[in-house]
């Protein structure tokens, strides 16, 4: 067997600047500007970042192939990167990153100059749809139609103005309060009218992404929010040939929850219970403390358990087991989250045993360098020309996005051999199975 595929799509090379446009310019945007300026200055590494620092293994273990995976698939360089961000609150990436209180004064000291630069843009913002966060740096406009047009005038004057030759978007805006899905979500035709009327049911980083996906650029969602996750936008992600992913970004407590329930699983250990706290006090704590945006939240975080378990088909290990998460607002923490997590499980004879975890976390130090690699790798789809939802990049987020018919695979190693494989696929190598059985072959036929 080769170990080249014969077809997989052309990609573009990641040639000029590459500009990254942040709705929101709050503790996670701040956090990650500041990390890239800090590595393209020298004075810190890029932990975290599997675009930066990871590695893919191609072909036979014996082969001892093991590139770097920003070299493999030729992705943009950090020095190529260009940065905008809209807020409504006006302050400049230097004091938004003081008000957050992730950074240490030390390395403000040392990136503060570049922060200052980015000033955001007014935002397309209502209170109806956060209601703990107030305002002034707002853009007015007859209707959302209009609120869509001055978006993309923004994402137009942009490129032009810094010579960007693509772009890409992530949301690192707040948590909007919970919106089902409705008619106005159900069709093209159907959401442009609802942008006409003003439709309610068309919250302000649904108008981002109509406005991004209309200019061609690439969305990431880092948020719970319904945003792109609705066929209309769907749809419009493929007629307009952009790539699309979602939703919220996964950090902290879902991600060990993402690490330790497959591990669970594979040995066929049961679970009784899981109960999730955690207290942290940033303005996304705050925004939290909204029944309404808690309850997007608690959506997210939901499901994860759920879909890794399968208790449908281990209803011996995993029927009714219990599951909660709550969220405390406790400001004196700030940034720095505490998340405690009780597990309560069974093994042989039903004996029950408990893992107690504490993990204190910084939000931010954990959402930054997703903020990049989702960046870099929707440029990589889109000069691949793929387009719609980017189901490989799954492994950044807590609820990812699939295909409607299809559940989301929330397994963090499954995620990962995925989002391996679709950049081995990519660049005409096979995947990567771990069936080895053609080591022995060769073994068996030598002796
Ligand atoms: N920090 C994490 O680990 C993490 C993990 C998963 C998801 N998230 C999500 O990422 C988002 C950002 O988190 P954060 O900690 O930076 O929050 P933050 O509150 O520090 O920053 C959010 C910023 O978005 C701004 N904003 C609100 N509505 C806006 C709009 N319509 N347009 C433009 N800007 C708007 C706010 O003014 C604020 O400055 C939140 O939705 C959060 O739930 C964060």
């Amino acid at each position: 067997m080769s170990d080249k595929q014969t077809e997989h799509p052309k990609i573009a090379p990641p040639s000029g600047r590459l500009g990254v446009m942040l709705p929101g310019l709050g503790a996670v945007a701040t956090t990650f500007v500041a990390g890239v300026e800090a590595v393209r200055r020298g004075l810190a590494q890029p932990i975290g970042s599997i675009t930066q620092m990871g590695t893919i293994r191609l072909g036979k273990r014996t082969e001892a192939r093991r590139p770097l995976i920003k070299d493999f698939v030729r992705l943009a360089s950090l020095s190529d990167l260009e940065f905008a961000a809209w807020d409504p609150i006006p302050d400049d990436g230097l004091e938004s990153a003081r008000v957050a209180g992730v950074l240490g004064e030390a390395h403000l000291r040392e990136v503060g100059d570049f922060l200052a630069t980015i000033k955001p843009l007014p935002a397309v913002f209502s209170q109806d749809y956060v209601k703990k966060l107030k305002g002034e740096n707002v853009k007015q406009g007859a209707n959302k139609r209009e609120l869509a047009e001055a978006l993309r005038a923004d994402i137009r004057r942009f490129r032009e103005e810094r010579g960007c030759d693509r772009l890409v978007m992530v949301w690192c805006a707040s948590t909007e309060v919970f919106l089902s899905p409705g008619p106005v979500h159900q069709s093209i035709e159907a959401f442009e009218e609802g942008l006409e009327k003003s439709d309610p049911g068309i919250s302000p980083s649904m108008i981002y992404a109509y406005a991004a996906i209309q200019e061609r650029v690439p969305f990431a969602n880092g948020a719970p929010n319904l945003t792109v996750d609705i066929p209309a936008l769907r749809e419009l992600a493929i007629a307009r040939r952009v790539p699309i992913a979602g939703k919220d970004f996964k950090t902290g407590q879902t991600l060990m929850k993402t690490i330790l329930a497959p591990g669970l699983k594979a040995r066929m250990l049961g679970l009784q219970g899981w109960f999730s706290t955690n207290i942290l006090g940033n303005r996304d704590g705050e925004v939290l403390d909204d029944p309404e945006s808690f309850k997007t939240k608690e959506e997210s975080k939901l499901g994860v358990l759920h879909h890794i378990l399968q208790p449908e088909l281990y209803p011996v290990l995993y029927d009714n087991f219990y599951h909660k998460v709550r969220i405390n607002y406790y400001p004196p923490r700030g940034d720095n989250k505490e998340g405690w997590d009780n597990i309560d499980i069974i093994g042989w004879l039903g004996y029950p045993m408990q893992i107690k975890i504490d993990f204190l976390c910084r939000d931010s130090i954990l959402a930054a360098p997703i903020v990049l690699d989702l960046a870099l790798f929707l440029d990589l789809a889109q000069r691949a020309n793929m387009s719609g939802i980017q189901e490989w990049l799954s492994f950044y987020f807590k609820s990812p996005m699939t295909a409607p018919d299809l559940y989301p695979e929330h397994d963090l190693f499954i995620q990962l051999t995925k989002l391996k494989n679709t950049l081995r696929w990519l660049m005409g190598e096979v995947p990567i199975t771990h069936l080895g059985v053609e080591y022995y072959d060769e073994y068996l036929r030598e002796a």
